[in-house]
């Protein structure tokens, strides 16, 4: 195994108990503050995308935010902000999807993908799978191809690579 994955999984902080009794959450600040750790992070993206044809990475509000788009400039790809719903300015089209309680919703702009693109999908974490599953209907809804998502940080108990159908995630570390 490559062994920038054992640093940057060091460098993910855990606390338990947020936002809520129960979750373990997975903190990436802590790796943003670990300059090695977030240059290991965003290279071992682009040596897998660089030569792919991807000419849109899109991230999701907000951790998909801070990952994204260092992989879109380095892979000359173009960056499209999926975002929480009432966030956009322009016409946007929108995607519920299922939580534990209750629905969310992610909302992309009209007009900044165009049909036949070849899409990379970023976020830091799956987890359910439920906002990852969203956002690769967003971008299949405006006519581009999902080549795949790319995530930091898996949860496999949650099975969320369950709910992305025949789509391929791609991840570094897990979070169990
Ligand atoms: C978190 C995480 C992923 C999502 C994963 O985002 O950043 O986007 O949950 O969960 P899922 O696989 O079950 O959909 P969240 O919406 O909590 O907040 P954020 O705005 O901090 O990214
Ligand atoms: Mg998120």
């Amino acid at each position: 195994q490559d062994p920038r994955l054992a640093r940057i999984s060091s460098s993910i902080r855990v606390i338990p108990n947020f936002p809520k009794p129960g979750i373990m959450f997975q903190d990436i600040t802590t790796l943003l503050l670990d300059t090695n750790a977030f240059k290991d992070t965003i290279d071992l993206f682009v040596e897998r995308y660089r030569d792919q044809n991807i000419s849109v990475v899109a991230g999701v509000e907000a951790r998909g935010f801070i990952f994204g788009p260092p992989i879109a400039l380095a892979i000359g790809a173009k960056f499209v902000p999926i975002r929480k719903p009432n966030k956009l300015p322009g016409e946007v089209i929108s995607e519920e999807y299922s939580l534990e309680y209750g629905t969310d919703k992610i909302e992309m702009h009209v007009g900044a993908v165009q049909p036949g693109e070849r899409a990379l999908v970023v976020d830091d974490l799956i987890a359910t799978g439920g906002t990852l599953s969203a956002a690769i209907k967003l971008l299949e809804r405006v006519g581009a191809h999902v080549a795949e998502c790319a995530c930091v940080i898996e949860l496999p108990e949650l099975k969320g690579r369950e709910r992305l159908g025949d789509k391929s995630v791609f991840v570094l570390v897990d979070g169990a």
